[in-house]
């Protein structure tokens, strides 16, 4: 079966390959404690065997909404936040056509409710005047406050321009199976729905149909995407030495304990990089607790390294890199000779672009390494809904390792809660006035 590549050369200058062995004890003892579901956190363990227990039917009932939607709909607009939101958003990136909302592709995805911005929500409902337009709303809690003010207004909206019955035919709703304000509304208006499994948290969702019902109606192939998953869990039972999930997690580990608690995460392909930003997600809330955790930072090259390359060359010591290679580029484009020759580029005349970027990239980790920075290298062949799946898969299970290498419960997220507490007492909802008045008076207003 295929396998994505780890490639830990890059980081042996500075830590010994013994000392990143040394790990493999404890994390096959962590593989056992996710198997046997006796680690921290065991309760929200549903992912682990997501792809394995993804049935035929349930993909088909998720297609036939999808395709239902992508009927009815130029745009389709999703709702949701973190984990309710990257992972769809992240795959969708990937696998577009870069320029696909002015190729007049339909539907266009457009994703609302992960920020409180006034100005993109209004710029939203303007462009959704006189559109034929669906609503998907995801909330596992079904109380998270910027979906749910989205999801007021683009109902409203929606309501007020084809009738509310026809809306709820519009609208579909992935939630709790019987808890929160979402699931009483969805009840009660009559939505479809989907279930978000208890024992899956939202970061840890994209293979359930908070990820799968954008992805299908974005019109990617579903089947394919669980798939790689399905390969991808398949592998990560391998022994550590063949197990790319373990030797990542007992690698980083390793760097960290020796100061590199920075993990920048590279891509040489723009389309990547909100798959950054989900496992910026996936890394950051799962490990960032009990004042530990490495900070997973992103950065796109070679666009980035005319900015952060500088940092990253020559700052502080603190950094380790993960760069995702891709090997194969879905096009084929040559750089063209110019007889002028004007910019002394001939030398390049005849290669692939593909060709120039590869050498970027080793070219940047032969100078990062030089200038103090290990590189990770984790490659796959292409870009495709398999190798997506597959990659995914790889690093929510290589999150779960090395969260539990860092002796912390990567399923929780407590520190969540400290900024919705103090925005609702300063926004006066009722039960918080006591809080309300103190932060009043401590910020000044
Ligand atoms: O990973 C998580 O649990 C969080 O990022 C949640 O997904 C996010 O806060 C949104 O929560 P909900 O789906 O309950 O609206």
């Amino acid at each position: 079966m295929d396998n994505l590549k780890i490639n830990l050369n890059n980081i042996y200058g500075f830590v010994k390959k013994d000392e990143v062995y040394a790990l493999s004890k404890t994390i096959t003892n962590n593989q056992s404690k996710l198997e046997t579901k006796s680690g921290k956190g065991n309760d929200f363990l549903g992912w682990l065997t997501l792809p394995k227990d993804i049935t035929e039917s349930h993909l088909k009932d998720i297609q036939a909404v999808a395709n239902d939607l992508r009927s009815k709909s130029d745009i389709v607009v999703v709702i949701g936040i973190g984990g309710s939101y990257l992972g769809a958003k992240a795959v969708i990136e990937a696998l577009n056509n870069s320029f696909s909302p002015l190729l007049g592709k339909k539907p266009q995805i457009i994703f609302a409710g992960n920020s409180i911005c006034e100005d993109y929500h209004s710029e939203l409902l303007e462009l959704l005047e006189g559109k034929k337009y669906s609503l998907v709303v995801i909330s596992k809690s079904g109380t998270t406050t910027e979906p749910a003010v989205a999801f007021r207004l683009l109902k409203q909206h929606l309501e007020q321009s084809v009738g509310k019955t026809e809306a709820a035919k519009r609208i579909v709703a992935i939630t709790d199976e019987s808890k929160g304000a979402l699931r009483k509304l969805a009840n009660t208006e009559g939505y479809k729905t989907f279930i978000i499994p208890d024992n899956v948290g939202g970061r840890y969702s994209v293979l359930t149909p908070v990820g799968l019902l954008p992805i299908a109606i974005a019109g990617f192939n579903i089947v394919e995407l669980v798939k790689g998953a399905k390969d991808s869990q398949e592998n990560s039972s391998n022994q550590f030495e063949q197990n790319p999930a373990c030797l990542y997690a007992a690698a980083r580990n390793t760097l960290y304990s020796l100061g590199k608690k920075v993990e920048i995460m590279v891509n040489f392909t723009p389309k990547l990089h909100f798959l950054t930003e989900w496992w910026k997600q996936l890394y950051g809330e799962s490990e960032g607790k009990e004042n530990k955790g490495i900070f997973p930072a992103g950065v796109d090259f070679t666009t980035d390294l005319h900015s952060m390359g500088q940092y990253i060359q020559q700052g502080e010591r603190m950094i380790f890199e993960t760069i995702i290679s891709v090997e194969n580029p879905q096009h084929k484009l040559s750089i063209p000779t110019d007889p002028e020759n004007l910019d002394q580029l001939n030398f390049l005349a005849g290669k692939r672009m593909s060709e120039v970027n590869r050498m970027a990239e080793l070219g940047t980790i032969a100078a990062h390494t030089d200038g103090g920075v290990p590189c990770i290298s984790i490659s796959i062949p292409k870009i495709t809904e398999y190798w997506i799946g597959y990659l995914m898969y790889f690093f929510e299970r290589a999150c779960a390792l090395s969260g539990y290498t860092l002796d912390v419960n990567p399923f929780d997220q407590p520190g969540v809660e400290a900024y919705k507490k103090n925005m609702f007492a300063l926004l006066g909802k009722p039960g918080y006035e006591e809080d309300g008045k103190k932060l009043r008076k401590r910020m000044g207003i």
